[in-house]
């Protein structure tokens, strides 16, 4: 982190958004402590914020700027009048590099065949596998960006992405390889997670465990040794990998230094949310059907609870992740979108902030906050992002609303103005 300078009392600025109508600021941020504190935002009026070097070094209403503020020689400024900024939107959890379509899919499943079963038949993540073996990486680069420029217009400064769609050594570094390429290329923040152990291929049916084996000795250490991926993530199901094969797939990437993310409690409760507190993962993520002792032992573990009502909602599942009774636990929830081809094509934050509200009954607020603060924890990235406020990475969406609470109530409509990402505005470079 950059050190704040100062000119006498004056903090020196490079970058000032200067009379902003209104700022979201969370009074009590998260610290990664174990139990949330505030769930309540404030609104600020009237203000400005100023950076330096890409961290934000004040916050004040505008008309004391220049008293608290030494604006340096190259300095830039964003006129904010009539915008709202809240802290730029974290997406923890997507699988947003995939190719191809699954349409018929979503048909069958409106007509009420099971995702799963689609799975065993050889479709789902299996179908999308085909895809990404079949297409070049160009192709599945461009329709890749597409989707990470659209998730951006909808306010995201930082965003996970799995890989898990390759399923054999080189294509799961063909992914890893347009993961870093998007990195390259955007200036969101781009975290990669490996996620080999995403659904059993073909080719390893008859024996699953020498897949997993493969995996844990020969994968895990080459993506490590790429340093390709910051998170090592298991879909924990039925179908796909039991608790023990899990168990194995997270050890060899911490072992590693690959941090553990783990899909858990999905469709069956089989024991995840206990692996993930046994190993100390950074994020739990599903939780659909988690029941009050898994909360009990989250609340126990420093595990990110990480709910997705975009994916319980496109499943069209009657029940939803039980995100009040983590709220009212005191578990710091964050909410992502889990974007991918077949259990979730819902992408824009705000559409993921209204369904947190109307599925998951969150208040617009817990939903801001989930999705910003929390969702930056579950990337092990809760020091640097995801609220405004001295110190942090000056990473901000702009909008032409006058509330946040607007966000989630006005469905599906984007009333994003701009981003900013490290002080540097993305789309409009609207500076003076
Ligand atoms: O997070 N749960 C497993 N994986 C994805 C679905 C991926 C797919 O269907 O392509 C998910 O929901
Ligand atoms: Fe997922």
């Amino acid at each position: 982190m950059t050190d704040i300078q100062f000119s006498g009392d004056k903090v020196v600025a490079d970058f000032i958004i200067h009379n902003l109508a209104v700022a979201v600021i969370y009074p009590e941020p998260y610290r990664g402590q174990g139990t949330a504190v505030g769930w309540e935002v404030e609104e600020q009026k009237e203000v400005s914020i100023a950076s330096f070097k890409g961290v934000i070094v004040w916050i004040g209403p505008s008309a004391d700027l220049s008293d608290h503020v030494m604006i340096a020689a190259d300095a830039r400024f964003y006129n904010g009048e009539g915008l709202l900024a809240t802290p730029g939107f974290v997406d923890s959890h997507t699988h947003l590099v995939y190719a191809g379509d699954r349409s018929d899919e979503f048909e069958m499943r409106v007509q009420g065949r099971p995702y799963l079963d689609i799975l065993a038949a050889g479709g789902g993540i299996l179908r999308t596998t085909g895809a990404i073996r079949d297409l070049a990486e160009d192709v599945i680069y461009e329709e890749s960006a597409f989707r990470l420029e659209s998730a951006m217009e909808w306010g995201v400064t930082t965003i996970e992405i799995k890989t898990g769609y390759g399923l054999d050594l080189k294509n799961e570094l063909k992914m890893l390889r347009v993961i870093d390429r998007l990195r390259r290329d955007y200036p969101a923040r781009i975290v990669a997670t490996f996620m080999g152990a995403h659904a059993v291929p073909a080719e390893h049916r008859e024996n699953p465990d020498q897949f997993v084996d493969e995996i844990c000795n020969v994968w895990i250490p080459e993506v490590a040794r790429l340093k390709l991926a910051k998170f090592n993530d298991v879909f924990t199901e039925n179908k796909a990998f039991s608790v023990e094969q899990s168990r194995k797939v997270l050890e060899a990437g911490l072992k590693h230094g690959l941090k553990a993310k783990i899909h858990a409690d999905e469709v069956n409760v089989l024991g995840g949310v206990d692996l993930a507190v046994e190993l100390g993962c950074t994020s739990a993520d599903h939780l659909l059907m988690t029941g009050d002792e898994g909360i009990a032992k989250l609340k126990e573990s420093g595990v990110i609870p990480t709910v997705l009502p975009g994916t319980s909602t496109y499943l069209m599942e009657s029940h939803h992740a039980p995100a009040r009774k983590m709220i009212e636990a005191g578990l710091p929830l964050a909410i992502a979108s889990d974007h991918n081809p077949g259990s979730c094509q819902f992408l824009g934050a705000g559409i993921i902030q209204s369904l947190a509200m109307l599925q998951l009954k969150m208040s617009s607020s817990e939903a801001l906050i989930a999705q910003t603060l929390h969702a930056a924890h579950a990337l092990a990235m809760g020091e640097d992002i995801g609220a405004i406020e001295v110190g942090r990475r000056m990473d901000i969406a702009l909008f032409e609303l006058d509330s946040f609470r607007q966000i989630g109530y006005r469905v599906g409509q984007n009333f994003l103005h701009d981003l900013i990402i490290d002080g540097q505005p993305v789309f409009s470079g609207e500076v003076e």
